[in-house]
């Protein structure tokens, strides 16, 4: 098949990549590089020893999304570009409602337009909102409550419309757990721009000196030590998802949940990381991070039955390889 990347050249997009070229698909990256570098493209090339066509252009540009789908005989959109800061989004609505819902209109237009049946899009557990626990794709959703999570609600509910209207759209939404790791090359990972809001970066970042000692937002919730519990996947795992995901695309809207089913505590994830790479991270408590929920993973069967896809690696490949990656190729 020829998949269009969209937003490849990010964290999860780039990983995708190598998975899709692994299973012996071609790839095609259409990226702006707001968040990332082109240097990636080739990382890419060099992990898999294939070709991979690179278009930088935005996805909110019609025209331009027309010229990609014109150039190339595609058979399937896996959708990640977008924005994904939930603080930022709180600051700059208007910037996350456009970027995230026009790109993913522009896109299932240009499908329409040019007969490119499958669709796959990167949703996140935060859809579920304060729900219970293990979250199951039969939940009803509850409110988010930041703009990021809406245009992640907003856009599901825009392609199931979609694909309800036209049986030759088929949809896959995919809704992520919490990414974490690299790949195992250590070529390619996760760059935040600044000071890392999620935890793996910060605690990775803690580890080569970059930071002082990890903040652990609250200990006084009501989970196993008192710290946040959340469902780390390793990045590659996530990237498989994606793969068995658009190959098995059939008629209709399929939902699945990517996770591993496990929940990790704060303090769990920074013990793995001390055995993993042996080194020690400083920490202090402080107060909960406003709008944390205590605890939150996945029943990750319905990919299992559907998709005969599981996780793979344990929280100490994620916290080994999340290392590596830091250690040898960040600044
Ligand atoms: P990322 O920022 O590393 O990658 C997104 C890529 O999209 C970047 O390369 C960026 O330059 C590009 N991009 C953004 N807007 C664009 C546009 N209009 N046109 C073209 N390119 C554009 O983020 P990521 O962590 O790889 O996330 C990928 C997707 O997965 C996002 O949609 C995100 O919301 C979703 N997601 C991420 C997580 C997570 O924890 N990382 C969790 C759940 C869902
Ligand atoms: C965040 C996003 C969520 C997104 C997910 C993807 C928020 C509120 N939510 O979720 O929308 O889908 O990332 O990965 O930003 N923690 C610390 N110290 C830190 C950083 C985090 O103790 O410096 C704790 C948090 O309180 C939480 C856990 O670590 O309990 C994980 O936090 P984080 O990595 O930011 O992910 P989420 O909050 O789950």
């Amino acid at each position: 098949m020829n998949i269009l990347v969209t937003g490849g050249a990010g964290y999860i997009g780039s990983h995708t990549c190598v998975a899709i070229l692994q299973a012996g698909h071609m790839v095609i990256v259409a990226d702006n590089l707001f968040n990332s570098k082109a240097e990636t493209i080739d990382e890419i090339k060099k992990i898999t020893g294939k070709d991979v066509v690179f278009h930088k252009a935005d996805m909110t540009d019609e025209a331009a999304v027309d010229e990609i789908f014109r150039s190339h005989k595609l058979d399937g959109v896996i959708h990640f570009a977008g924005f994904k800061a939930v603080g930022e989004s709180v600051e700059k609505p208007l910037n996350y409602y456009y970027n995230n819902l026009v790109s993913t209109m522009v896109l299932a237009k240009a499908c329409l337009r040019h007969g490119v049946k499958r669709f796959v899009f990167s949703s996140s557990a935060t859809v579920y909102g304060d729900n219970a626990i293990p979250y199951v794709e039969t939940m009803k959703l509850q409110p988010t409550t930041n703009p990021y999570g809406e245009t992640k609600a907003m856009s599901e509910r825009i392609l199931t419309d979609i694909a309800k209207a036209n049986p030759d759209f088929f949809v896959s939404l995919l809704r992520y757990f919490n990414p974490v790791g690299a790949h195992e090359s250590g070529l390619i990972g996760e760059s935040p721009n600044g000071i890392p809001n999620n935890l793996m970066p910060y605690v990775t970042q803690v580890a080569k000196g970059k930071l002082k000692k990890l903040r652990v937002f609250g200990n006084d919730y009501p989970t196993v030590d008192g710290t946040g519990v959340r469902d780390y996947i390793h990045v590659m795992d996530l990237a498989e998802g994606h793969v068995v995901a658009v190959e098995n695309l059939t008629e209709g809207v399929h939902v699945y949940n990517l996770g591993t089913g496990q929940g990790t505590s704060v303090l769990q994830l920074v013990k793995a990381f001390e055995e993993a790479n042996n080194i020690e991270i400083p920490y202090e408590i402080v107060g909960r991070r406003p709008g944390d929920l205590p605890e939150y993973y996945a029943d990750a069967g319905k990919a299992k039955l559907e998709l005969d896809w599981t996780a793979k690696h344990d929280i100490f490949d994620m916290c080994r390889d999340a290392w590596r990656f830091e250690k040898n190729y960040q600044e």
